[in-house]
This record gives structure tokens, sequence and C-alpha cells, in this order.
């Protein structure tokens, strides 16, 4: 059902530090930083040659990664994004298997404006699973 891995988010404490060591130690292709306020957050892209980095930083109040910031002071791996060609597809088969989809079950339009969810990480080997139609 999944394809291909489309990105792995690391929540940062400092986006500039974030993108220094992604651009100017590990020479990846950095993206200028980005607001998403519908999101909650600030995000830097690295394109890898086989998929992407996004580095994430709490934006306004509220935002859904403040909490995993104060749990997680110095950074972590937030979630990793797998693509699939159907979503609501996707989502009946999980939940047919007992897994549980975040939220109201229903897609919202993601970071890229492309349909996504987010499914329980208790479920998936304690990693925040987020699947993206593409
Ligand atoms: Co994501």
């Amino acid at each position: 059902m999944i394809g291909k891995l489309n990105h792995v988010a690391i929540v940062v404490p400092d986006l500039a530090a974030g993108a220094a060591v992604y651009r100017d130690t590990l020479g990846a292709d950095v993206s200028e930083p980005m607001d998403l306020p519908d999101h909650g957050v600030t995000t830097v892209f690295v394109n890898l040659p086989n998929t992407k980095i996004e580095l994430l930083h709490p934006l306004g109040e509220g935002s859904t990664i403040a909490k995993f910031l104060a749990n997680n002071p110095s950074g972590g791996m937030h979630h990793v994004c797998y693509e699939v060609e159907d979503i609501i597809a996707a989502r009946d088969k999980l939940k047919a298997d007992g897994m549980r989809v975040l939220g109201d079950g229903e897609p919202k339009i993601g970071a890229h404006g492309k349909p996504v969810l987010f499914l329980h990480p208790k479920d998936f080997c304690g990693t925040l699973v987020e699947i993206e139609e593409v």
C-alpha cells in the first residue's frame, strides 16, 4: 500500500541552526524558511536525491509541535511520511485492520497542498506516521 518515503520531519529548537547544519556541514540543498500558519509551523525543506527532510519549528500559539519541543528540547524526529495512491482507500484499509487514524479521520490538506492523514504512533513501532496522497 505505501509507496515512496516522501519526507522525514524533524522538530528543531533553532531553525537557522538546523538549516545551517544541513546546508553547510552536510552539503544539502536547503530552502529558505516558509511559514505555514495553517499548520502552526515554520519549515525548512532539505531536498535530498531520494527524499526530503523537513525541519519544523513551532509558529504561533497552540502549535501542535510546541509540546513536542517542550518534551524534546534538543529537537528530534517527529514523523515519517509515506506516499499512497488513494488516501481514502488507505484509510479504510488501515481502520479495517484496527489502526488508529488521528483527528476526525478525514484527510486534511498538508504542507505540500496534498491530502494527508496521521496515524497513531503506538500502532506503528512508536513512530508517528503521515500518509500523503500523491
Ligand atoms: Co509531514
